[in-house]
């Protein structure tokens, strides 16, 4: 079979190619490339396998490529990277085999065939490659029957599966993410392997894993890898606070709801609306605390009462733990889960200006996202509830428009700062400057003084003088 190539791509792959022949080294392009290329999914990285020196390679290619592109030369590792125009990557690396010496367990690698290569790799679906000599240009190498997997849908291990995985642990969650970005199945095999070898992963590096499973929670579904996660005993290794929300307890014919389950359909729910990673981890993250916060109270049943606080409280630890940043992203997942059921307070009737005043000075610009979080959060199988909730959602939102337009709260930032206080009154920074500023804006939100300057001005005089100060003349 031969694979037909953009003129595009045409335009490196051709200079890759001339080059491998003034060189005489026999060359494939291999890897994710020619998968994504079959699978019509758009790709800009290239990885090439050459017979021989890979260095060379590369830099024979980018002394050929017009505009000289970056070249970087990892002589310890043998590979080499070409950064061209239109933010194609091209990756060289020299075929390899395991050498096994007989005093020692531990493989060392040394230059192989092209071959040897494809089946030190982690897929038959990522073993395929395409040969890049002048005879054979474009010639499919399928040495595992790779195209067969690709065209079934199924994730297969070259190599028995215990060897592939032992070889890098970190496949077992490729292999998972692959089956969720693609919607492929594992093959038994494979899937009793990545079960057995669930506890190596241990010896991963932790953003390793971390990037593996952003990588899933950015599918279109991704509740599809964190169950395949769980069911392979990965989860409980990775993040044994998702698994310890699985399972539901009775007591006295009471359940409460699988919030295992529950926060992946959450997730999907939300993944439908949002790319955002960040707004997904939200989801990921909204019940954290449940289990810490379960109470079975009688004549009532179950209760997660301050789920929301602890859950908030435990975000950071999370992103530690996790490598995740601890900058603004982990600000906004912790908000985001401090809120979340706040809007639903909003749903019930007779509600007053100032609480939705104060969610909107509290989301301020997350308002958005976290609306479309309590959405998502309606998991309920009666269509008709669901509906109820919608449109009472809705209510609110439309609520917060009204007020939003009248007051300006989202980005309300307070008309008198401490500095105009402490200027006023003559104090040094001190409690009655926090007292004062909490209760202005309090006033506003509440809707005691007008979101204005003057209104302010004259509160602050007032409180000023509750609290026994005298403004000082200016
Ligand atoms: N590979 C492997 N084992 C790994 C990582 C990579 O065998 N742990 C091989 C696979 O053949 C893979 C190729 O190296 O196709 C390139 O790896 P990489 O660029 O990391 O992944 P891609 O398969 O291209 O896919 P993605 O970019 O989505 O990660």
């Amino acid at each position: 079979m031969a694979i037909q190539f953009s003129p595009e791509e045409r335009n490196w792959l051709d200079r890759v190619a001339a080059a491998a022949q003034e060189l005489g080294l026999e060359t494939y392009l291999v890897g994710g490339f020619v998968r994504d290329k079959l699978l019509s999914r758009p790709t800009k990285d290239a990885d090439f396998v050459c017979v021989g020196d890979a260095l060379a390679l590369a830099q024979r290619v980018a002394d050929t490529l017009k505009p000289r592109p970056a070249v970087s030369l990892f002589k310890t590792f043998g590979t080499a990277h070409v950064q061209w125009k239109d933010g194609w990557d091209l990756e060289f690396v020299g075929a390899r085999r395991e050498s096994y010496q007989s005093d020692s367990r531990k493989p060392t690698v040394v230059p192989g065939t092209i071959q040897d290569d494809q089946l030190r790799r982690d897929l038959t679906i990522n073993a395929l490659a395409i040969s890049l000599d002048p005879d054979r240009f474009g010639e499919l190498v399928d040495p595992f029957n790779g195209l067969q997997d690709l065209q079934d849908k199924i994730l297969r291990t070259p190599l028995p599966p215990a060897q592939t995985f032992t070889d890098d642990p970190l496949r077992m969650m490729r292999t998972i993410r692959f089956a969720t970005q693609l919607g492929f199945t594992i093959e038994e095999g494979t899937w009793e392997g990545i079960c057995e070898q669930a506890d190596r992963i241990r010896i991963i590096s932790q953003e390793r894993i971390t990037d593996e499973l952003n990588k899933i929670l950015l599918a279109e579904k991704p509740s599809v890898g964190l169950d395949l996660l769980y069911r392979s005993g990965l989860l409980e290794r990775i993040f044994p606070q998702l698994v310890a929300l699985r399972g539901a307890e009775y007591i006295d014919g009471h359940g409460h709801k699988d919030n295992f389950y529950h926060t992946l359909q959450v997730l999907d729910n939300l993944s439908r609306h949002t790319t955002d990673l960040w707004l997904r981890w939200a989801a990921v993250l909204h019940d954290i605390a449940k289990p810490q916060t379960k109470r079975f109270e009688k004549g009532h049943g179950w209760t997660f009462h301050g789920h929301e606080v602890v859950g908030g409280r435990m975000v950071p630890k999370i992103f530690t733990q996790l490598k995740l940043p601890l900058n603004e992203h982990m600000r906004f997942v912790r908000k985001l889960v401090e809120l979340h059921l706040r809007p639903i307070s909003l749903t019930k009737e007779n509600i007053t200006d100032s609480a939705i005043r104060r969610l909107l000075f509290d989301a301020g610009d997350d308002f958005d996202c976290l609306m479309l979080l309590c959405e998502a959060d309606i998991t309920s199988k009666n269509k008709q509830k669901v509906n109820r909730y919608l449109s009472n959602f809705q209510l609110v939102r439309e609520r917060c428009r009204e007020v939003e337009e009248s007051d300006q709260i989202r980005n309300w930032q307070p008309p008198i700062t401490g500095e105009v206080i402490m200027q006023t009154f003559g104090l040094s920074p001190s409690k009655p400057v926090g007292i004062i500023k909490d209760s202005l804006k309090d006033a506003m939100l509440d809707g005691v003084i007008p979101n204005t300057y003057e209104a302010a001005h004259a509160f602050m005089l007032e409180k000023g003088k509750e609290l026994g100060l005298t403004p000082v003349s200016s």
